[in-house]
């Protein structure tokens, strides 16, 4: 029989070594709301509700940052309308959760190609990056527009903007010095990369930073991926065993 999530909870605690840093793809919002014959922002919708079960379940066991891919820059091609129902659904949450996030010590940050956003969608986004800024607690990297190749050409521009200004010698340009300029330069790396959906590709997310990252594929649609479903990636990774391309102990 499958652990409850009770249960799970009980065993993350005792065997103590949680993910600093959770990032999910996800995926399956689609197919969800085709198993029930409504349109597909019926699933987005409720892939909202989802949001707010990881960052409960992250909060509840101290996972310190959680990166979740909302928006690729290849999501654009999707039809108009279903463009625009991702982008009010992000508004609508944003309006709804920024007090409670703020009050629960999360910080969010929103990270991609803003300058693609609506005017309401940046405004909003600019709402909750302010109003959060004091967390503490969970940092929510939420990712929108975003793609880890244009992210790394961004990086690159950076450094070369830098030696081109006589600010950075080429001898300079280290490992260090190219994570600085992501943007995710103060997070550590995820430590566990999860998909839903059952699909497994890293569709071009966080190509740099997940180098050493467990990966866990759930076959879970993303609008069902509850604390629970959350619980088991964790003690799934509690299982690993992690050697960064040394030798085991
Ligand atoms: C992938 O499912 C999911 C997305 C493209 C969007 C994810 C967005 C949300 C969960 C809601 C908005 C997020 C926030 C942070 C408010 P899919 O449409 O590709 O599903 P499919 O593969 O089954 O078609």
């Amino acid at each position: 029989m499958a652990d409850s999530e009770a249960d799970l909870l009980a065993n993350i605690r005792v065997q103590g070594e949680v993910p600093r840093h959770i990032a999910i793809i996800m995926d399956g919002n689609g197919r969800w709301a085709r198993e029930r014959h409504m349109p597909r922002p019926f699933g987005h919708r409720s892939g909202v509700k989802a949001v707010r079960a990881a960052v409960e379940g992250c909060l509840e066991v101290g996972v310190e940052w959680l990166s979740l891919f909302a928006f690729s820059q290849e999501n654009w091609q999707r039809p108009m309308t279903e463009v625009s129902a991702l982008m009010s659904l992000l508004e609508e949450f944003i309006a709804r959760e920024a007090d409670d996030l703020h009050r629960q010590g999360v910080r969010v940050r929103v990270f991609g190609d803003l300058e693609r956003l609506s005017g309401p969608a940046a405004a909003a986004i600019s709402r909750v990056v302010r109003s959060t800024e004091s967390g503490t607690r969970l940092g929510l990297n939420l990712f929108i527009s975003y793609g880890g190749r244009a992210e790394l050409v961004r990086a690159a521009r950076l450094l070369a903007e830098d030696v081109a200004a006589g600010r950075l010698v080429p001898d300079a340009i280290t490992e260090e010095a190219f994570r600085a300029r992501l943007f995710t330069a103060d997070c550590p790396d995820p430590d566990l990369l999860i998909r839903t959906s059952g699909e497994r590709r890293l569709s071009n997310f966080l190509l740099w930073q997940v180098a050493y990252a467990e990966l866990y594929i759930s076959n879970v649609l993303w609008p069902d991926f509850g604390c629970t479903a959350l619980y088991e990636a964790i003690r799934d990774f509690q299982g690993r065993d992690r050697r960064f391309g040394r030798v085991g102990t």
